[in-house]
């Protein structure tokens, strides 16, 4: 029998973690594996570039939801993936990370039910699995909407695949039964092994005039760093005074673009290099040959600490606590204090590191074995 499993990636850190998990679908017999794009990053710099350089295919589905309120967002790829559902009749659906639409495609299949059952180890059923993959990662901060999008996934979704150690934890703290939550590593870091050859062949530190090892490399997004034109100045202030070391490249992504232009700020570009937002061969070489990667972003902290570069976290916690207590991340939070005596850590040669357990190229092949198992699919 040939399972078929729809497959959700809507932002952009989803799709490096869609493109393992389509490949190892694609490598067992028992899996057909089909493509949903929300649609909620729509950029080619934000999206296209991403399906070109990982060799995604292009999704099945694309239901083009575009931007909007979150409750509009989240209301809309709802409204657009049921009939996608009804259509397809699919056995699983495995959403990732944490964005509006993964939350807003679990929500559509908790309650959705096919026209014909099929076997699991739990039993005959009629709704699709339900499968979130890197499941179980909490920061504590209910103020920030990726944390309602895990903690509400994850309570309605069937299977739970982890990344950190800590996810683990979390969800038995939670009561979630053991046979449905598995740690199997970080898919993120799968697509990051994988292009790692290709990505330090990429020619942008020659494209931007820099030299490995004598740059920073900054982004910035959260809603709490880049809303509040005072909190947006003062990091960039912050930061500013690393520039006068060395310079800092700045992609920038279109919502911090936005406030920038209302916060008034202008980066002297003495000091720092302001760009687009980058393509990931890129951005990975970047990252491999920075300095310091200073960031408000969860996948980075993770490719950070695979690569062996120090990051200093602009963020008062993190839902990713191996790469702090095992990798090289340092979290500083938004005080001036704390962001330059992480600065001083890593120009102090202070930021080692060591790989997380099962962070291994192999995450995706190990959900999707543990996945045959469950739907008895193994031989
Ligand atoms: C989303 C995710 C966040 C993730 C981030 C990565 C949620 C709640 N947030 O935040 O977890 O870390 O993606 O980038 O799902 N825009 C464009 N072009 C696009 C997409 C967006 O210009 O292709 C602009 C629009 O003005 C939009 C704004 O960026 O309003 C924010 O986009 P949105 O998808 O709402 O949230 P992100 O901040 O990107």
């Amino acid at each position: 029998m040939t399972f078929r499993i729809l497959c959700v990636a809507g932002a952009r850190p989803n799709f490096m973690k869609i493109a393992p998990l389509l490949r190892a679908f694609d490598a067992h017999p028992a899996f057909e594996a089909k493509l949903v794009h929300t649609g909620q990053h729509y950029d080619d710099n934000l999206s296209k570039v991403f399906f070109d350089e990982l060799r995604i295919p292009r999704p099945d589905r694309e239901l083009e939801v575009g931007s909007g309120s979150h409750a509009k967002q989240t209301a809309e790829v709802m409204q657009r993936f049921e009939p996608v559902l009804a259509e397809e009749q699919p056995h699983g659906v495995l959403v990732v990370g944490d964005v509006n639409s993964t939350i807003a495609c679990a929500l559509v299949v908790a309650k959705f039910f096919r026209d014909e059952p099929f076997d699991t180890i739990f039993g005959s059923r009629k709704r699709p699995l339900m499968i979130h993959v890197e499941a179980g990662l909490r920061s504590g901060d209910w103020d920030m909407p990726e944390e309602i999008n895990r903690i509400l996934t994850d309570s309605i979704s069937d299977l739970l695949y982890v990344s950190d150690p800590a996810g683990m934890e979390n969800l038995r703290k939670e009561g979630v039964a053991a046979q449905r939550m598995e740690f199997v590593g970080n898919v993120m870091i799968d697509t990051l092994l994988a292009a790692k050859e290709k990505a330090m062949a990429s020619s942008v530190l020659e494209d931007m005039g820099l030299e490995q090892g004598r740059f920073g490399l900054v982004t910035l997004h959260r809603p709490s760093n880049v809303d509040d034109p005072a909190m947006l100045r003062h990091i960039l202030g912050t930061l500013d005074e690393i520039a006068k070391d060395f310079p800092l490249v700045f992609p920038v992504h279109p919502r911090t673009r936005a406030r920038l232009a209302d916060a008034g700020v202008e980066l002297d570009p003495g000091r720092w290099i302001v760009a687009k937002p980058i393509g990931y061969l890129d951005f990975m070489k970047l990252t491999a040959t920075a300095k310091v990667v200073l960031t408000d972003s969860g996948g980075i902290q993770e490719e950070t600490t695979v690569l062996g570069v120090p990051c200093i976290t602009i963020r008062e916690n993190t839902e990713r606590p191996v790469t702090m207590v095992e990798g090289t991340n340092f979290l500083a939070g938004t005080s001036r204090e704390k962001i330059l005596q992480g600065y001083a850590r890593v120009v102090s040669g202070e930021a080692a590191g060591r790989v997380p357990q099962f962070w291994d190229g192999k995450s995706a092949t190990r959900i999707v074995a543990h996945m045959a198992k469950v739907l008895r699919a193994d031989g």
